[in-house]
This record gives C-alpha cells, sequence and structure tokens, in this order.
C-alpha cells in the first residue's frame, strides 16, 4: 500500500500548496479519485458563503465503511485495525484485524437494523473506550444511520438535550466505563436522561462492567444477545448502504459562546477524503506504523484520528480504554514500550500533568520506537512543547502541533512530520486546499495575512482567523437550526468563515494560534461555553446572577473563574461553592466545574446593564492595577470589592 499524495519535500508542499489554491476542484478530485465509490461524482465543488451551501464530490455515491473496512480486509485482511488497551493494565488487551473488524461492524449492522435502524436515524451513542464503541460508530455509517456521540463525562441533562436536539430513536450505550479506579455508571445516567426523551425507541447495552441495571421490557436489550441472534442466523454479511455525498455521517455537539451547545454535521465524501488526506499528510503515516491518539471518541479528534482517518487509510490505530494517570503516571510510556507505538498524538494538557510528576516514571520505559509526536486542542506552551521534544521524543521525533476544530473536521493548519519546518507554538502552515487568513475587527484582511495569495508579512502580524475558502471536511449546518451555522460561522465578517480563534503570522509565513476571541473557554482541551456554564450555575437555588471567566491555569490551560452573586441561606462559602459545583455537575458535567468561586455583591456592568467581562477576566488572571477604563461602569466601587475579594 502507498499513498500517492503524501507529501514528501518542503518543495513538494509548496508546490502542490500552490496548485491546491490555484485549481483546488483539479486538486481534491485527484485525492477523492484513489477513494472506493459506488458511482463516481461529476461535480466537484459547489459553494457559496452566505448561506451557506457546501457541496462536495456531487452526484457521487459511497459508503465510508467500504473505504475504511471492505478495501483493506480485501487487501491486506490480517493488519490490525484497532489494538485496545483497557483501562486495567492486568486486563488482556485485544487486537482486531481488518477482516476481524469487518465482520464485527457486520454483525452489529445487522443488529441496529434488527432493531429498527434505518438510513437517516440518528443514533446516539454513550459508550466507554472499547472497541464496541468504534463498531457501534461504523455501523451507523454502514446502515446510513447519522451517529451522534456523546462523551461519557457528560450529566444525563447533557445528554438529553443532545437526543431530543436530534430526535434519536436509538440509543447505544453500556452498563457502566472503567476510568482509572472510577467505575462510571453509564446506564443509569442514561435512563436519567431517557425519562425527558420521547424519541427513543430502542436502548442497546454492552456489557462492560457486570455492573447492575434495569433493563425495561422489549424496549431495552443487550448488545451480547441481540449478536448471538445474529450468529444463529449465519452472521450474514451486511451490504454497506450506498449514500450520496453530502448524505449526513454524523453529529458531534460542541459549545459555542451563546446558547446550548451546536450540533456540528459533518457529511459522508468530504469528510472522508479530508480526514485520509490530512492523516496520511500531518503524522506521515507509513504502513505498518502504529498510531495512538490519546483522544476519547466523543471528541472529534477521537473520530477523525482514531477512526475514519487512520482506518480509511488502512492504518493499525491503538484505542486505550483509560487515563494517562492511573495505575501511576508512566501508563502512556508503558503504553508505547509495550506496544511500539510508532505516533503518539495527544493534548497539551496531558503533557503538562505529566510533566508534574517527573522523570521517575520514564526510566524502565522503551521510547525508542517513537517516530512521530503531536499535539492537539488547545497552544501548547513552548516548556511543555520542549518537554515533549527531549524526554519523550529524545530530541529525534518531530513534532506536529496541529490546529483545527469539530467544526473544520481535520486538521487545517500544521507542519508535516519531518517534511515541513516546525517551530515551537506556532501550528504553522496551512494544509494543501487550506486558504487561512487574518482580519481585524472592521473585518479587513491584514496585509501578508493571507496565506494563498503567497504573500509574507513584513513583520509579526495578528489578527482574527478566517478561511476564505471550502475545504471537503468543514461543516456543513448546524443540525436543525441552519441559521445559527451562518450567524455563528459565516455573518461575522462577509464571505469568510470565521474561526473565533485569534492568531499571529510570522515573516516566514507561519501561524501561531494564541486562542479563542469569543466567550469560549478551552479547558484542558476541551470547549465550554461561558454562557452555559453560566446558565447552570444561575439553576442552583440561591444564585442571583454569575459572570464566568478563564484564568490561566499550570495543567488545563485555562480554569474556569466564577463571579457569582448569592442571595440564599448563609452556610459557609466552602459548602455553596461545593454545592455548585455539584449543580454545574448534574446539568453540564464534571469537566465544567469551577476551579475558583467567589461570591461578590455586585458584577461591573456598564449602564446599559451589560456585564463587562474584560475587567473580570483581569481580576481573575491576577491584574489588578491596570484595568482600563471603568469611568462607564453603573457602580465602580464594586471593581474595588471584586478585586480585594480575589481567589
Ligand atoms: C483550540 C479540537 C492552539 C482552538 C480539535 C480551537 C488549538 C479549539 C489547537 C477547537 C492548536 C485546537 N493550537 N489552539 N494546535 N487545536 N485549538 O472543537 O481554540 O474541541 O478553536 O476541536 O481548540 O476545539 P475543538
Amino acid at each position: 500500500m502507498s499513498y500517492p499524495y503524501q507529501i514528501k519535500s518542503l518543495d513538494q508542499y509548496h508546490e502542490v500548496y500552490k496548485q491546491s489554491v490555484e485549481n483546488p476542484e483539479q486538486f481534491w478530485a485527484e485525492v477523492a479519485a484513489t477513494f472506493r465509490w459506488k458511482k463516481p461524482f461529476d461535480k466537484v465543488l459547489e459553494w457559496n458563503f452566505k448561506e451557506p451551501n457546501i457541496e462536495w464530490f456531487g452526484g457521487g455515491q459511497l459508503n465510508i465503511t467500504e473505504n475504511c473496512l471492505d478495501r483493506w480486509a480485501e487487501s491486506q485482511p490480517d493488519t490490525p485495525a484497532i489494538i485496545w488497551e483497557s483501562n486495567d493494565p492486568a486486563e488482556a488487551g485485544r487486537t482486531l484485524t481488518y477482516k476481524e473488524l469487518l465482520a464485527k461492524v457486520n454483525q452489529f449492522a445487522h443488529v441496529l437494523k434488527n432493531n429498527g435502524a434505518k438510513k437517516g436515524d440518528r443514533i446516539c451513542i454513550y459508550m466507554p473506550m472499547v472497541p464496541e464503541l468504534a463498531i457501534a460508530v461504523l455501523a451507523c455509517a454502514r446502515i446510513g444511520a447519522i451517529h451522534s456521540v456523546i462523551f461519557g463525562g457528560f450529566s444525563a441533562q447533557s445528554i438529553a438535550d443532545r437526543i431530543n436536539d436530534a430526535s434519536c430513536n436509538i440509543v447505544i450505550t453500556a452498563d457502566g466505563g472503567y476510568r482509572g479506579n472510577k467505575q462510571i455508571p453509564l446506564k443509569a445516567v442514561m435512563d436519567e436522561a431517557l425519562i425527558q426523551c420521547d424519541t427513543v425507541q430502542k436502548v442497546i447495552v454492552l456489557n462492560r462492567t457486570n455492573t447492575p441495571v434495569s433493563m425495561l421490557k422489549d424496549k431495552e436489550v443487550w448488545w451480547e444477545e441481540e449478536i448471538l441472534k445474529v450468529e444463529h442466523a449465519g452472521n450474514p454479511f451486511f451490504e454497506a448502504e450506498p449514500m450520496e455525498s453530502e448524505d449526513e455521517l454524523f453529529i458531534l455537539y460542541t459549545s459555542g459562546s451563546t446558547g446550548k451547545p451546536k450540533g456540528v454535521v459533518h457529511t459522508c465524501a468530504g469528510y472522508m477524503v479530508y480526514t485520509n488526506y490530512t492523516f496520511v499528510n500531518v503524522f506521515q503515516y507509513q504502513p505498518g506504523d502504529i498510531h495512538f491518539c490519546t483522544a476519547d471518541i466523543g471528541w472529534i479528534t477521537g473520530h477523525s484520528y482514531i477512526i475514519y482517518g487512520p482506518l480509511s487509510a488502512g492504518a493499525t490505530t491503538l484505542m486505550f480504554e483509560g487515563i494517562p494517570t492511573w495505575p501511576d503516571a508512566g501508563r502512556f510510556w508503558e503504553i508505547i514500550d509495550k506496544y511500539h507505538v510508532n505516533i503518539l498524538y495527544t493534548a497539551p494538557t496531558a503533557i503538562r500533568s505529566l510533566m508534574s510528576f517527573g522523570l521517575d516514571v520514564l526510566k524502565d520505559k522503551d521510547l525508542s520506537s517513537l517516530k512521530v509526536l503531536g499535539t492537539v486542542g488547545e497552544p501548547i506552551n513552548e516548556e511543555a512543547w520542549n518537554w515533549y521534544h527531549y524526554h519523550i521524543g529524545k530530541g529525534n521525533c518531530p513534532i506536529v502541533d496541529t490546529w483545527w476544530q469539530t467544526e473544520t473536521g481535520g486538521i487545517l493548519i500544521s507542519n508535516l512530520a519531518g517534511v515541513t519546518p516546525q517551530k515551537a507554538a506556532y501550528a504553522t502552515l496551512p494544509l494543501p486546499g487550506i486558504q487561512p487568513l487574518l482580519v481585524d475587527e472592521n473585518g479587513h484582511i491584514i496585509a501578508g495575512s493571507n496565506a494563498a495569495s503567497g504573500e509574507l508579512p513584513a513583520e509579526t502580524v495578528s489578527g482574527n482567523l478566517c478561511i476564505q475558502f471550502p475545504w471537503p471536511g468543514m461543516i456543513r449546518t448546524t443540525y436543525g437550526d441552519h441559521e445559527r451555522c451562518r450567524q455563528t460561522y459565516f455573518s461575522t465578517y462577509q464571505d469568510l468563515d470565521f474561526t473565533g480563534d485569534g492568531c499571529f503570522r510570522d515573516q516566514a509565513g507561519n501561524y501561531r494560534i494564541t486562542g479563542r476571541v469569543d466567550d469560549v473557554l478551552n479547558i484542558s482541551g476541551h470547549r465550554i461555553g461561558t454562557a452555559e456554564v453560566e446558565n447552570a450555575i444561575n439553576m442552583h437555588t440561591g444564585v442571583v446572577e454569575s459572570a464566568i471567566v478563564g484564568y490561566p491555569h499550570d495543567i488545563k490551560g485555562q480554569g474556569i473563574y466564577a463571579f457569582i452573586i448569592y442571595q440564599g441561606e448563609t452556610l459557609d462559602n466552602d459548602s455553596i461553592a461545593h454545592d455548585i459545583n455539584q449543580t454545574i455537575t448534574r446539568l453540564i458535567g464534571a469537566i465544567a466545574k469551577a476551579d475558583k468561586i467567589q461570591f461578590v455583591s455586585g458584577l461591573p456592568k456598564t449602564r446599559s446593564g451589560k456585564i463587562m467581562r474584560r475587567i473580570l477576566r483581569k481580576i481573575a488572571e491576577g491584574e489588578t492595577e491596570n484595568l482600563g477604563d471603568t469611568s462607564t461602569l453603573l457602580d465602580p466601587a464594586v471593581v474595588d470589592e471584586i478585586k480585594n475579594g480575589r481567589r
């Protein structure tokens, strides 16, 4: 197997990039032609950013699972597709070859069909990181149902909101899941969610932890028993459903600056082509390599770089059920040693956290199999970058700093491992086909910031990061509310896709992402909207009003600082803070808990009643002197009180 579109040198990158912006349709048509189509496409691209309307590979029909499974089960049946490592180091791991994975996906596709699933249905998946999660995802794709995976850390309320938003008719879950020394009662959480969900007709439950669960007659069935029925029927092949290129493949919910999380929609062909192209080029995957992406499949990184990118490339992907710090902080290094991992893709938060445990846990671990390291999800600080480079990569492994988003489907800006130059803390250059640029507040394009123009800035420039041309993996809509998609991404600046991130570009053309410029926080690489957390806090009895800001956190990158006006029963502040965090956990999930809570008598507001977050942000960051102009505040005295009570 070889990848004809894998870029091999810096010169070639520049050449390919140029072609990709001069003739994007031809460029992507050539990449797409290497996939398995049930019917070839006849129109490469139709688009406008006004509505927006984005259509790639029109007229084509395919099924992504034939590209991820069948073609490899035919040409390399015994190559491991998924290597799975249990949470418990004493439990044997599992390996599924391409042939085996295809067989399991076919089986489970039958289970779904037997339980009433059909093309176009929305199916919610709430599962631990076991191979059955990947099997469930792929089986949905095989029958043409739209999967909506929900991260195992979300609360019942968050699950209910997501199931109802997409009117899911089937849920796939497990009795429980293991995470470190904890057991998560997934089915019980799902049961609580389902009280609010009228559309769900079937619940398929995998037994992972032998946790006692309640199973309702006719509606709730065991995964294992349903599989037995298919086996009794002789395990028939499942013919993959023909899908139009633009049929929806999945929904993944993500937080924005306003309202509830929105369902980002990705479609079959474009997403497949783009995750494959970026996987092969960014990580420079070579046949036989073992790729270890440490994300959870509940996030976009897991969708694109545990499942679809690697499998569509016939690669071996390693899936890990547990956490990096259990039974001790050497777990990642032990896994790399055990399986001779070649590519490690993780988050800066994990690196910073593991750094803090010192070098002892590395001593007896052989990391010499590593060839490429990657990071994703948040800006990486130079200290963490250097530690990763010297202690994990031993100075020999290129680090790819990959910038992208749930909405972009795959990596947009990154160096290509060992092929284009790396620069600590810089995502560096755009992938072929990606046309980033920076704008100022008024939407004027900053001179020298537009990669596609070929011009470089005379000195480092900064602005808001936008993309001016579509790529196959981009968001198509927000589920059930296309106008929200238009407003969020395509209305801020005319004819541009606004990413919500601030960014620098240096004289060599490298981009450096500095973080969100909207009211979205990035906590341990997880996106959390301030409005979402405020709404949860405000649900707590006694809370009058609240304001959330981010502040720099040594490990998490950003922490959550909550300013709260509280008028309820006067218990001690610590107990109230505790209860408020319980409320956040109940309504969103533990990932959104506040790190610091400060009770205040008022919030800094303008005369028109708008909270001046800039001031709160500065106080939370520890800046108490230069708060800027406070003269427009309704009650400037409140600022002194807040400064004095800082946590
Ligand atoms: C941030 C994760 C700096 C950014 C794939 C973006 C990054 C948000 C990087 C998307 C990076 C992601 N450097 N910041 N390499 N990668 N981000 O949707 O703020 O969970 O907008 O997708 O993470 O988060 P999401």
